[in-house]
């Protein structure tokens, strides 16, 4: 973030109080946000109570192994089972738990108790495929009602999923597969998306090519496409499913026990298995769920406009709103199919009255303009929720004008894959909101903002964000690899979590975050590493180096930007359409290896790289160049003199 974004923020001086209505009726009192900030473990004790607990748990958290955590220790629960049973057992069996609406505009509803019915169908399913407890599944689905019930499915036998996002390539699946040592994938014959269906079967294919050890795929029809078989190993969901008991006794698992495992970029090539286990994860998810975004399971219609296959989709859409027996809308589709009003078609459709979606949203909605909202009646609406990156002011306040009628809060929710749930926010009956900053950390969490040395910083100072206590849905470890959770985490600021954030503290002791400070981009919301980017370049045959650097980006928050060194003595390409050739092909390699969210928006071929002396590449530089220069959308190829500017901007002795 430059200087001057900076400093504009922190003269953002907007104030938005929480409305009457909201506060009067609010989940969580300014009273009890108080009292509940005072004492961290009575606090998450007493919300461990919303959970039904097979047998209770003894101790509230165990951090003598630091940092290794365990919460709620001793105690049993199963998580479909308080995501479904006990909302059935309640009477509540007729409430809709998800109104589904696919992209063509079909449409299913599943009742708490229909989708209970399908979970233990599903659940037998996976028993009957050999699968047990600790056994891991891998997910990779477009956004079905069948993806939620494979997940909680798996939660019900205790059988840790993996879900990978749809839009990651067979190379990328398979990675995740084999890291986990997944011997059952789930999948689909395809999804709809941008208006037309798009195959996943066959990247399953062609991932487990390579993963000798899965021996069952579950395959949901969607869309009908033909799709490839080997027998013995595949097996249609309604062939399976349909036929098994709608009867299963939940088993109860240890608060400890792994719930499942997420995939998300680091500072390396190689992504990390988030850890994520059970008891405290849906305790914190439960309660933040309920807490920031002031569900009233009775009344609301919840939706997350996020895709299952990252962790918002996992802690709110799946765990969080289940397990408060809420509401919810799921989508299948892109905003813009098959017309830009389809978001605000939905909330109109099923009276959404909360919304929790990206800033690359808010400002792509932006872009298209206020007379496509304008079109519908969204005066169901109440709350907003952001989440993925920094919120810019200007974002914040046409969501909150344009989508939230100028009467609905707006929170700016920050947390992480590694956070499992929603860490610093405001609470929309408390808190006075500012346009750009998440506040606060929530109840029950210690978060500070320190300077190089670790000290925390005086307020209207900038540093890192760290997180000085263990909190209950926090990652336990990296799959398979507690030294790299140790150092990633927990040794840049000893006894401290770092987040890997900057982060800002205005006068008032409110935070402001300011985006990564390592090399991990931001795009869309999505985490990818700029070091993953670059091996998929340089597995490119014609590609000798590389390096890639997140530049701002109007609507995607980062766009990625790849400088290439060419292989061989023809270094530069011949002309500029060979350079435009060869862009696009470097485009689509990065596209095939890691996923199209990872595609570079731009490549520019240069010469050298700028270096310090101990030969690591100057990203600082490269980013001022791409963000400073309007190169484009178009692939450019820069001469040597684009890099003697660079060479003439390097500090001298480096
Ligand atoms: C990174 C985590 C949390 C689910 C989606 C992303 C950035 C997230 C905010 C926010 C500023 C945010 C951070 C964080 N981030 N929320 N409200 N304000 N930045 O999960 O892929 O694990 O990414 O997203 O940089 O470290 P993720």
């Amino acid at each position: 973030m430059s200087d001057e974004t900076l400093s504009n923020l922190l003269r953002e001086e907007r104030r938005f109080p929480p409305p009457a209505e909201l506060t009067a009726a609010a989940n969580v009192t300014a009273a009890a946000y108080q009292e509940a900030a005072d004492d961290g473990e009575a606090f998450w004790a007493a919300q461990a109570a919303r959970l039904d607990w097979a047998e209770p748990w003894t101790r509230v958290r165990d951090w003598s192994r630091a940092p290794f955590a365990r919460w709620f220790v001793g105690g049993r629960l199963n998580v479909a089972y308080n995501c479904l049973d006990r909302h059935v057992a309640a009477g509540h069996g007729d409430r809709v738990a998800f109104h589904w609406e696919g992209e063509p505009g079909d449409t299913r509803t599943l009742t708490y108790a229909d989708l209970t019915d399908e979970v233990c169908r599903a659940a037998n399913a996976l028993l009957s495929l050999g699968v047990r407890a600790s056994d891991r599944v891998a997910i990779y689905m477009p956004m079905i009602p069948e993806t939620v019930v494979a997940m909680l499915a798996c939660a019900r036998i205790g059988a840790p999923h993996t879900v990978v996002f749809g839009g990651f390539s067979a190379d990328a699946l398979r990675g995740r597969i084999l890291d986990c040592d997944a011997r059952v994938v789930v999948t689909a014959d395809g999804g709809y998306r941008k208006g037309a269906p798009s195959a996943l079967k066959p990247a399953v294919d062609e991932a487990l090519e390579r993963c000798p050890d899965v021996r069952s795929v579950l395959v949901v029809r969607r869309t009908g496409q033909e799709v490839g078989w080997t027998e013995g190993r595949d097996v249609w969901w309604h062939d399976l499913v349909a036929g098994q008991p709608a009867e299963h006794e939940p088993e109860a698992f240890d608060s400890e026990h792994p719930l499942y495992i997420m995939y998300t970029s680091g500072t390396t090539a190689r992504p990390k298995g988030i850890l994520h286990t059970t008891g405290g994860y849906l305790t914190q998810v439960a309660w933040s769920h309920w807490a920031v975004f002031d569900v009233k399971p009775e009344q609301d219609v919840y939706w997350t406009a996020a895709d299952i296959g990252w962790v918002t989709g996992h802690s709110y859409i799946v765990y969080g709103p289940l397990a408060n027996g809420v509401t919810s809308v799921l989508y299948e589709g892109t905003p813009d199919s098959p017309h830009q009003g389809r978001w605000w078609e939905i909330v109109q459709k099923y009276g959404v009255t909360i919304l929790y979606c990206a800033p690359t949203a808010i400002r792509t909605f932006m872009k298209w303009g206020d007379a496509i909202p304008g079109r519908y009646d969204l005066s169901s609406l109440r709350l907003l929720g952001s989440v993925g990156e920094p919120i810019n002011p200007e974002a914040w306040m046409w969501y909150r004008r344009a989508i939230g009628g100028d009467r609905c809060p707006v929170v700016d929710t920050w947390w992480q894959t590694e956070t499992g749930a929603q860490m610093i926010s405001p609470l929309p009956g408390v808190s006075t909101c500012k346009p750009g900053s998440a506040l606060r950390p929530l109840p029950g969490i210690s978060a500070e903002v320190v300077d190089d040395t670790g000290r925390p910083v005086p307020n209207g100072s900038g540093g890192y964000l760290v997180l000085t206590e263990p909190w209950p849905a926090m990652l336990r470890t990296i799959w398979g690899d507690e030294q790299r959770y140790i150092d990633t985490y927990w040794s840049r600021f000893p006894g401290r979590y770092f987040a890997g954030d900057g982060a800002k503290k205005d006068e008032d002791g409110d935070i402001w975050l300011l985006g990564r400070v390592d090399d991990v981009m931001n795009v869309s919301g999505h985490r990818i590493s700029t070091t993953e980017v670059e091996s998929a370049l340089v597995s490119h045959p014609r590609v000798a180096e590389a390096a890639v650097v997140g530049a701002a980006d109007a609507t995607t928050g980062q766009g990625i930007v790849a400088f290439v060194i060419l292989r061989g003595d023809n270094e530069q390409p011949a002309d500029t359409t060979s350079a435009e050739d060869l862009g696009r092909e470097l485009r689509a390699h990065v596209a095939k290896e890691i996923g199209p969210i990872a595609r570079p928006r731009q490549i520019l071929v240069v010469a050298e790289l700028p270096k310090t002396r101990s030969g690591k590449i100057m990203r600082r530089l490269l980013r001022d160049i791409a963000e400073n220069r309007s190169l484009g959308d178009v692939t450019t190829l820069t001469d040597s003199s684009v890099m003697d500017a660079i060479r003439d901007r390097l500090p001298s002795g480096a």
